[in-house]
């Protein structure tokens, strides 16, 4: 079956083109702010890694999958079965990213190498300064200067292979102790190829301030634009809404346990794809519900992840809910 039957197959269906599903929630760092080193939510993901039989029996049912982001609440890279998975997604043609994020700290030369010769699409690197000082202070256990060589690394083998995949972004995270070194951010990225860098605001804070914002209108100025359209189309469709993942990448725990959407780490819906399979997952009784209370059509409960979420306590204070979700 080519490629047109299959959009044909989930615009009939009601199917998403893109999943995400967690590849290890493990992690090699203790960021003291990190959900998953929290015994609230992080006990109930679990620790562990996504095994490369139920990656294959995914990928293997579900043909109309086109993409899928791996990366949610550890490091990629700890799961042992990563070069299978990754190289079983090319042989699909399934994109891979990881735009969520990955510390980059801890990564094999076959990993690495693995990452070009199969194709994986894009790489979201979470690197919050430009020096081991500061980096180090909120990534504990992290090392910047083994980050930057890692990434080295990777752009020899995207030279070696004449590869322009993985794209890579830089996220920054914006602590009021690395000000000084938003800029120079910038001109690091450009030197290492990134296609992109972002500043992101810390989970602590609240809201930015003037300063923040003029700061910020200062250093986007200097950002780097993106002229590739591969590149502008894969980070425009990976930018899908939080509230929109439920119908257009539902994200699904390592284990197989159907989450909704990728902030959902303190209720899981009650099924599991690799035991029902995916269509089934999607029409299970919570799922529904969670769409349901999105739409604004019944109201939430305890049992469903949105009923404590911020966004959607905005949605009803305003009256605002998720409207026609289309599918692609
Ligand atoms: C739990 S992490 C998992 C992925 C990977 N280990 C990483 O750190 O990028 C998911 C995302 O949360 C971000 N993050 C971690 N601590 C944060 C904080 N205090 N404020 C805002 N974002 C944070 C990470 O940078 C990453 O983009
Ligand atoms: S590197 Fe990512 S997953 Fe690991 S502790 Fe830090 S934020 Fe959490
Ligand atoms: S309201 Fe929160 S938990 Fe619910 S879909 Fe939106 S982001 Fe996810």
């Amino acid at each position: 079956m080519n490629k047109k039957f299959w959009k044909f197959y989930r615009q009939v269906f009601k199917l998403p083109s893109m999943l995400r599903v967690e590849l290890c929630s493990l992690c090699n760092l203790e960021c003291s702010d990190c959900y998953m080193r929290k015994k609230s939510s992080g006990q109930i993901v679990g620790n562990g890694y996504l095994k490369f039989e139920d990656f294959k029996k995914l990928l293997d049912k579900n043909p109309y999958i086109e993409m899928i982001e791996v990366s949610m609440g550890g490091e990629i890279f700890l799961n042992p079965d990563f070069i299978k998975i990754i190289e079983y997604a090319h042989k699909k043609d399934v994109k891979l990213t990881a735009f969520n994020g990955v510390n980059f700290n801890k990564v094999s030369d076959e990993i690495i190498e693995a990452l070009v010769k199969y194709q994986f699409a894009g790489i979201t690197f979470s690197i919050d300064g430009t020096s081991n000082e500061t980096y180090s202070i909120y990534r504990k256990n992290g090392n910047y200067d083994n980050v930057i060589s890692n990434i080295k690394k990777l752009n020899e083998y995207k030279k070696k292979y004449n590869s322009k995949y993985p794209i890579l972004r830089w996220q920054f995270i914006m602590f009021d102790y690395t000000k000084h070194q938003y800029f120079e951010a910038c001109d690091i990225a450009s030197s290492l190829g990134f296609a992109d860098i972002y500043y992101k605001m810390p989970w602590s804070k609240k809201e930015y301030t003037v300063e923040d914002h003029k700061l910020l209108t200062q250093v986007y100025s200097k950002r780097i634009p993106v002229y590739d359209s591969d590149v502008f189309n894969l980070l425009r469709k990976n930018s899908i809404p939080l509230c929109l993942h439920p119908w257009l990448s539902p994200q699904v725990n390592w284990d197989g346990r159907l989450l909704g959407c990728c902030c959902a780490v303190h209720r899981d819906l009650g099924v599991n794809v690799f035991k029902v399979g995916l269509q089934r997952a999607l029409r299970a009784p919570r799922m529904k519900k969670m769409r349901q209370i999105l739409l604004g059509k019944i109201p939430s409960d305890n049992y469903i992840e949105c009923h404590n979420c911020d966004f959607y306590k905005t949605m009803k204070a305003n009256n605002d809910y998720i409207k026609n979700p289309s599918f692609v």
